[in-house]
């Protein structure tokens, strides 16, 4: 699928409801399989990545059932799960492959878990390492030589008795892998602590302490401790708020097209995802946050935008918040290039092991922009350039969401008319994101 992009020849203008949070989504799914109770989940986004998280469930012994808008899930218990009849697709998602292996890691049965092309390709070692201390068997391709990581498809078990208990100090700010090590944790005897490096999303934590886990966090350190539990997780609900991540490719393009008002409800803030909407504010960006509450364990607010595309300065996105903004640095680096001055993007190394390798095809996406953008092993620079719009561009987005739509964004601020070839897999986040972006005002079209 390609995307067509027109210059922004007007102001943005509207509300949009953007879909549910893909990590908690993915959570919120996996979360309800390990519970006693049925659990009622709302707001569920449609993408294809929280899709294959749904299928894996059901493959291992839930039910799914719609209820209104919602859905009911009925899970197994931590112990009630069965063998799937046959290997787990996960498409492009690692959250569900890497959540996955912590969940399966202490199963008494075997487990495959496969994906596409681009998934096929993403390193395990990082969550294979630590379940493997605990006592698990995960087996992948590849990974003798040196610097060769191990990548799926993965065979997960048999256990053969309880996980070890495991103290894990993560090298990498890496929610899924402290996720998949403290969803093993509940199947070890003992205290499993993972103490992490950067600030991570912390999503699992608020959701599995909701749902009655043995858990505490104390700073950087958060540990399941299964001694004298009585292994039970119940709930009545989860609210899957508005992603955020998707949310910054529309306060983007409000910035930079300029904005009547573009008004986005309900959006998870909080503070471990909100890392781009503190970076564009420091390049002077006005992002409002109104309507604030607690929406179950997650607060959320309504991001507005309003007034003619401001002048922007470039900043420096590096150490906390580069780990905070991970997800957005791709949009992060098309306001940059419309923003005075160098802006640099260091601490970024996970970019490279994402859908696609993000510091590539960011560079690549900017260039076909003609913005001078340099590549760096752990980020990238970018030149803005504030006063020309800039060259129209063909950009292949390598099969990346985010890229796609980062690019769709820097297609309002060219001179002339831009294709995206490549851009499926912005279904796997955010399947309604042209329409959104056609209701705004813009002029985009998908064929
Ligand atoms: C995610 C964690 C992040 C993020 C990804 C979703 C999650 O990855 O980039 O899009 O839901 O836990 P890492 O855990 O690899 O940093």
């Amino acid at each position: 699928m390609k995307l067509h992009v027109e210059p922004a020849t007007r102001l943005l203008n509207g509300t949009i409801t953007i879909p549910g949070d893909k990590s908690i989504g993915h959570r919120a799914l996996l979360f309800s399989l390990l519970s006693q109770t049925p659990l009622r989940v709302t707001g569920l986004g449609d993408g294809a990545d929280n899709g294959r998280s749904a299928k894996a469930i059901v493959a291992l012994g839930a039910t799914v059932a719609k209820d209104g808008a919602a859905i009911r899930i009925a899970g197994t218990g931590l112990d009630g799960m069965r063998a799937p009849a046959a290997p787990i697709d996960c498409g492009n998602s690692g959250t569900t492959i890497r959540l996955l292996c912590g969940l399966l890691a202490g199963q008494r049965f075997q487990t495959t878990l496969f994906g596409d092309e681009s998934l096929s390709k993403r390193p395990m070692r990082r969550v294979i390492e630590p379940l493997a201390k605990m006592g698990a068997t995960i087996t992948g391709q590849g990974g003798g030589a040196t610097g060769v990581d191990v990548t799926p498809p993965l065979v997960i078990g048999p256990a053969t008795g309880p996980l070890r208990a495991l103290d894990y100090r993560l090298p990498m700010a890496s929610a899924q892998v402290k996720t998949a090590v403290l969803l093993a944790g509940l199947y070890a005897d003992g205290a499993t602590t993972v103490t992490e490096p950067g600030p991570s999303r912390d999503h699992s934590e608020r959701m599995l302490a909701y749902l009655g886990a043995p858990l505490t966090v104390a700073g950087r350190a958060t540990t399941i401790d299964t001694r004298g539990w009585n292994r039970k997780l119940s709930g009545d609900s989860f609210s899957v708020p508005a992603d955020p991540s998707s949310s910054a490719f529309l306060v983007a393009a409000a910035l930079l097209a300029g904005a009547g008002e573009v008004r986005l409800p309900n959006i998870c803030v909080n503070p471990t995802r909100t890392g781009f909407l503190d970076a564009i504010a420091a390049m002077g960006g006005q992002v409002a946050l109104e309507d604030q509450r607690a929406d179950g364990p997650e607060p959320v607010a309504t991001l507005v935008v309003r007034g003619a595309a401001s002048e922007l300065r470039a900043t420096e996105i590096a150490g906390d918040l580069a780990v905070r903004s991970i997800d957005e640095l791709p949009i992060l680096a098309v306001i940059a290039a419309r923003a005075r001055g160098t802006t640099v993007v260091r601490d970024a190394e996970e970019l490279r092991v994402k859908e696609s390798d993000r510091v590539a095809t960011t560079c690549a996406m900017l260039r076909a922009f003609g913005i001078a953008c340099e590549a760096h092993p752990d980020g990238f620079t970018v030149e803005g350039r504030p006063d020309r719009p800039l060259e129209p561009g063909r950009v292949h987005a390598e099969g990346d969401h985010r890229i796609a739509m980062a690019a769709a964004v820097a297609g309002l601020c060219a001179s002339g008319p831009t294709v995206i070839d490549d851009a499926d897999n912005v279904a796997t986040s955010y399947p309604g994101f042209a329409a959104a972006l056609s209701q705004l005002g813009a002029v985009i079209s998908q064929g």
